[in-house]
């Protein structure tokens, strides 16, 4: 094994424990230092690690040790913190979605791409074993030609968990482009790019209330549909039929289920790595082994898989947690919103290649 890619990430807020554990166990990543607007805040979430720097954000995109740049901030800050990496040479691996806009995430593409740096993007979730091990079934012909899919997730809002949860109520936001890129990344690793869609969005109230932390029973507005339909026309021709919702209460509808001439799949939750995968039959579901994608993964595994690409091999190799799928799927999104607002039919501009599949990877632990 090389050296160890050096990490410096911008952002320390709620998410940024789980990708230091995961930095912290893989010998291919090093957390060389952290900033955010808050120091407090980066000093407290890097207490338990040893050694790693606490900078201002102009520090740590200077500091010549950081080789990549894991942007962990609030979406509306991810192009502007995404292009500050870029400008100073180094790769720039961000949490979803890759921008607020479709506009703002072809700027940092196109900036990346003048200065010859690579972007990566979350979700990383399914290069685990869920989705892979789908997509595995499905290019193994189990379930025959696939036709549809559907995707489901149904929540009443992250605000009741999250101490700053302003973020998913304005754009940028919303149960679309906050849990659409792990729905949508599935979708499109399972059946391939999206080429049109339409969409129908609604709202039912105009504020929220924060039910945790030091700002409890704080109102924020919102200032986004927080339910969206709609269906995704695949290039294939196969239809993938989307709901999205920080306003229903509970579902029991399966996460994410594709359907095929022979058979159906039960597709497990892509906000996780792992999880059954189900297939039908003569005489019921059974579940089938893991047969594909990273083995006990957690999020932050998207980076090492950026880590293992090569650099020259990168020509005509897409990254596959990777700048160009989650432009497409941010665009799809954006799409989506677009078609819900007009009534009518939009084509998504933007493609990308299915991502590489993911054979089974040991454990990563
Ligand atoms: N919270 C989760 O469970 C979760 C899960 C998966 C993905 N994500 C994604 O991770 C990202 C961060 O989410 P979070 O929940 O950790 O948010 P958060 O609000 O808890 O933390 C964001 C941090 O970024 C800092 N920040 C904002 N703008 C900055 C800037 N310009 N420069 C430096 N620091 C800046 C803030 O001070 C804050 O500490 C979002 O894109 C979100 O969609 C969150």
């Amino acid at each position: 094994m090389g050296q160890p890619v050096n990490v410096g990430v911008v952002g320390c807020g709620a998410i940024s424990a789980q990708y230091f554990q995961t930095i912290d166990r893989l010998p291919q990543l090093r957390l060389v230092a952290v900033a955010d607007l808050d120091l407090d805040r980066a000093r407290e979430a890097v207490r338990p690690y040893a050694g790693v720097d606490v900078l201002s954000v102009a520090e740590l995109m200077a500091d010549p040790r950081v080789d990549v740049v894991l942007n962990l901030t609030v979406p509306a800050a991810h192009a502007e913190v995404a292009l500050q990496a870029i400008a100073a040479g180094k790769d720039v691996y961000c949490e979803k979605p890759l921008a607020a806009t479709a506009a703002d995430a072809a700027r940092v593409l196109e900036a990346a791409a003048a200065a010859r740096v690579r972007v990566g993007c979350a979700p990383d979730t399914v290069l685990g074993t869920g989705t892979q091990t789908a997509r595995n079934a499905i290019d193994d012909g189990l379930i025959g030609k696939p036709i549809a899919a559907t995707a489901t997730m149904m929540t009443p809002g992250h605000e009741r968990w999250h101490p700053n949860p302003d973020f998913y109520y304005v754009p940028g936001g919303g149960p679309l482009l906050d849990m659409g890129p792990y729905y949508i990344s599935s979708l499109v690793t399972l059946l391939g790019p999206v080429a049109s869609v339409i969409g129908a969005a609604s709202r039912t109230r105009p504020k929220r209330t924060i039910g945790s932390g030091p700002r409890q029973g704080e109102e924020i507005p919102v200032l986004v549909d927080t339910h969206v339909t709609g269906v995704l026309v695949h290039a294939s021709g196969a239809l993938s039929t989307l709901v999205m919702s920080f306003d229903g209460v509970a579902t029991k509808a399966p996460n994410i289920e594709v359907h095929g001439e022979k058979g159906s799949l039960v597709v497990p939750d892509p906000n996780r790595f792992d999880g059954p995968v189900l297939i039908s039959g003569a005489d019921g579901w059974r579940e089938l082994p893991e047969s594909a994608g990273y083995v006990g993964a957690g999020r932050g595994v998207g980076l090492l898989d950026f880590a293992a690409t090569p650099v020259d091999q990168n020509v005509g190799q897409e990254l596959r947690a990777g700048g160009s799928l989650a432009f497409h799927v941010l665009d799809v999104m954006e799409s989506l919103l677009a078609a819900a607002g007009s009534g009518t039919a939009v084509t998504v501009t933007s493609t990308c290649e299915r991502p590489r599949p993911v054979a089974l990877h040991p454990s990563v632990s």
